[in-house]
């Protein structure tokens, strides 16, 4: 379901020359639409994905820090500010949904045992699951959409196996197929970015531009080191500035 249609970005004039304001990929940004259910967001480590989502869900009402729109409790304190220069244009407002951010994921894991017990996550204590079960529990068990619902993920795919990786796309397919739910999507996983239909905006290069899954940087550089590994490694090894030549 598409619920939220677009941003608008109302920068401070003369713009401050300091984060978040200062980011490449904001210097020419005015706008960003949301044309498909499911988007992502991809981009090199500081490209400013996590900026821009946890400014979204302050915009549209969740906890910077992670979790429903009622979480109300502090981790280390988010506050990114561009979330007050954001105008959101909603087809149809999300009253429910969550924001998974992996960073603050355990801070959110005691609020919610506080709040809920841990019944609604198999009688257990995500505590005493392993990283990805946790996660996966979260996601099976908290987010089944039966209203509208927005779901905010920072790098969902950080604890998971690449079976993981697949148990989340089947439940992608779920939410989406339910008519019920849009997901915006920090994401370095070649896995996830298949998603079939999904809008993918790369944060690299100074500036927010949509690609295609095939030209994905996640999924060029997967492939191309999956192609020949040993050749890929020999290349590598043998540049002198790693992250730069790749
Ligand atoms: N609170 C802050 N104060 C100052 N600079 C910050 C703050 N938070 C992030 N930054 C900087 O802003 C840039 C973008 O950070 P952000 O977390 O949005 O990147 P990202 O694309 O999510 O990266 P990653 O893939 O590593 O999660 C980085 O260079 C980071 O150092
Ligand atoms: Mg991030």
């Amino acid at each position: 379901m598409l619920l939220l249609r677009e941003v608008r970005f109302q920068f401070p004039d003369p713009r401050p020359n300091r984060y978040p304001w200062n980011l490449a990929a904001l210097a020419h940004l005015d706008s960003l639409a949301f044309p498909t259910p499911v988007t992502f967001f991809i981009g090199d480590n500081g490209s400013g994905k996590s900026t821009v989502i946890e400014s979204l869900a302050q915009a549209a009402g969740f906890n910077p820090e992670g979790g429903s729109r009622h979480a109300r409790y502090d981790a280390v304190h988010t506050d990114v500010h561009l979330a007050q220069g954001l105008h959101l244009i909603w087809n149809l407002k999300a009253m429910s949904g969550f924001f998974f951010r992996a960073e603050s994921f355990f801070a959110y894991v005691n609020y919610l045992e506080d709040i809920d017990g841990f019944d609604p996550y198999g009688g257990r204590s995500l505590h005493q699951q392993s990283h990805g079960e946790s996660f996966l529990s979260l996601f099976r068990n908290r987010l089944n959409p039966h209203q509208p619902s927005l779901y905010l993920f920072d790098e969902p795919e950080s604890a998971l196996s690449p079976t993981g990786q697949l148990a989340f796309l089947r439940l992608l397919k779920e939410w989406s197929d339910s008519g019920l739910a849009q997901a915006i999507i920090a994401t370095h996983s070649p896995f996830l970015l298949a998603f079939p239909g999904a809008t993918i905006y790369s944060f690299d290069d100074g500036a927010i531009t949509a690609v295609n899954y095939m030209e994905s940087k996640p999924y060029q550089l997967t492939r191309t080191f999956l192609e020949a590994p040993d050749v890929f490694l020999r290349e590598l090894f043998r540049a002198e500035d790693h992250v730069d030549e790749f």
